[in-house]
């Protein structure tokens, strides 16, 4: 019985250890690196301070990340003359930010430990600290991930979802990743924070009948039919804070994208965004769960990894 058991072990470690996919673990850097969940949460409250909207736009980034061949740093990634990277694709382009934040952290990371921490996980601790320095829910990040080599403008285009989206086109987006529509609905109260272009909900200000008439005329007055692609609006009402307002706002017909009001529109998803809208507990925990379960979606196996030295260039 006692060898058996031993022979299991001797597998389990050897899957363990050569696994494509190895186990993240909160522990990785402990003996390599002890400084840098300091050092990444400094540069994030430095950079949070300077602009509130930053704790958002790294958030974002992340998931931007994470949706495209997994968590390994891809979208960090600049073109090159040989490869079209994942910056410039239409949900990208001209709108995902907060690089230059990811930068400076790298640069100190490096400094305390070089060649030993990825961009990817230097992405999924900011983006964690991005949420907490703006209140909301914490969590432990399992770390360990390795930067791509390479980066798809194509599967970002394919994988990342649209404003315009209708629930189920969300709701099978989310599940291509391995999410079902309560993770998909509670991933998208990071909507509590941060801004949005006019161009990216012209057409719900316009041409949407379930929204509340004066919030569609407050957003018309900054966006406005032709032009003002580029004006900005909050994408809740409190959005500075990571709280459950962003569902309590979607019962009040006050979601700013098409795609946020059809989470509450009579379909499947009401249910939930009540209960978000009512419980802020509720929503803070189901949101930090789906979060450490995005920060696990990992490259194909076989995928070719590294260590970045410069989080824009692959080594
Ligand atoms: C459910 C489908 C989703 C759609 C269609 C969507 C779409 C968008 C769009 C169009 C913007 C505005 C970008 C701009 O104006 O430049 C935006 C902003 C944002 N999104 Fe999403 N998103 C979705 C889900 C998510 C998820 C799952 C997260 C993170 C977990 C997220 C985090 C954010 C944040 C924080 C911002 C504000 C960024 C900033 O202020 O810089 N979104 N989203
Ligand atoms: C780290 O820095 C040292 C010198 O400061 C250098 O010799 C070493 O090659 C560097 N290691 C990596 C992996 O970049
Ligand atoms: C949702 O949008 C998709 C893609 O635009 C479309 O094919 C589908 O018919 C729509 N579903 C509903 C229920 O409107
Ligand atoms: C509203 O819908 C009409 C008809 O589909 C379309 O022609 C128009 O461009 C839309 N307006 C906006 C602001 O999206």
């Amino acid at each position: 019985m006692a060898s058996i058991n031993v022979s299991y072990l001797f597998i389990l470690l050897f899957l363990l250890a050569f696994s494509a996919n190895a186990q993240l673990s909160s522990r990785f850097y402990s003996k390599t690196c002890p400084k840098l969940e300091s050092i990444v949460r400094a540069g994030m409250a430095k950079a949070v301070n300077q602009e509130k909207r930053m704790g958002a736009s790294i958030l974002r980034l992340f998931f931007h990340d994470c949706f495209v061949n997994g968590c390994d740093g891809s979208i960090l990634l600049d073109d090159t003359p040989t490869m079209r990277g994942e910056k410039n694709a239409l949900p990208n382009r001209n709108s995902v930010r907060g690089f230059e934040v990811i930068d400076d952290i790298k640069t100190q990371v490096e400094a305390a430990c070089n060649g030993t921490v990825s961009c990817a996980d230097i992405l999924a601790l900011a983006a964690r600290d991005g949420v907490d320095l703006l209140g909301g829910p914490n969590w432990v990040v399992p770390l360990g991930r390795k930067d791509s080599r390479t980066a798809s403008e194509s599967e970002a285009n394919n994988n990342l979802p649209a404003p315009s989206s209708n629930l189920s086109t969300l709701i099978s987006t989310f599940a291509a990743q391995g999410f079902n529509a309560r993770e998909m609905t509670a991933l998208s109260g990071a909507h509590t924070i941060g801004m949005a272009q006019c161009r990216f909900f012209r057409s719900r200000i316009y041409n949407d009948t379930n929204i509340y008439g004066a919030f569609a005329a407050q957003r018309q007055a900054n966006c406005p039919i032709n032009g003002g692609d580029n004006n900005l609006a909050p994408l809740d009402s409190t959005n500075s804070m990571f709280d459950n307002k962003y569902y309590v706002d979607l019962t009040n017909k006050r979601g700013l994208f098409h795609s946020d009001q059809e989470l509450f529109n009579g379909g499947s998803q009401d249910g939930l965004v009540r209960i978000y809208s009512l419980s802020s507990l509720i929503f803070r925990l189901d949101f930090a769960n789906a979060m450490i379960k995005m920060g696990n979606l990992s490259p194909a196996s076989g995928t070719v990894t590294e260590i970045r030295k410069n989080c824009r260039v692959v080594n």
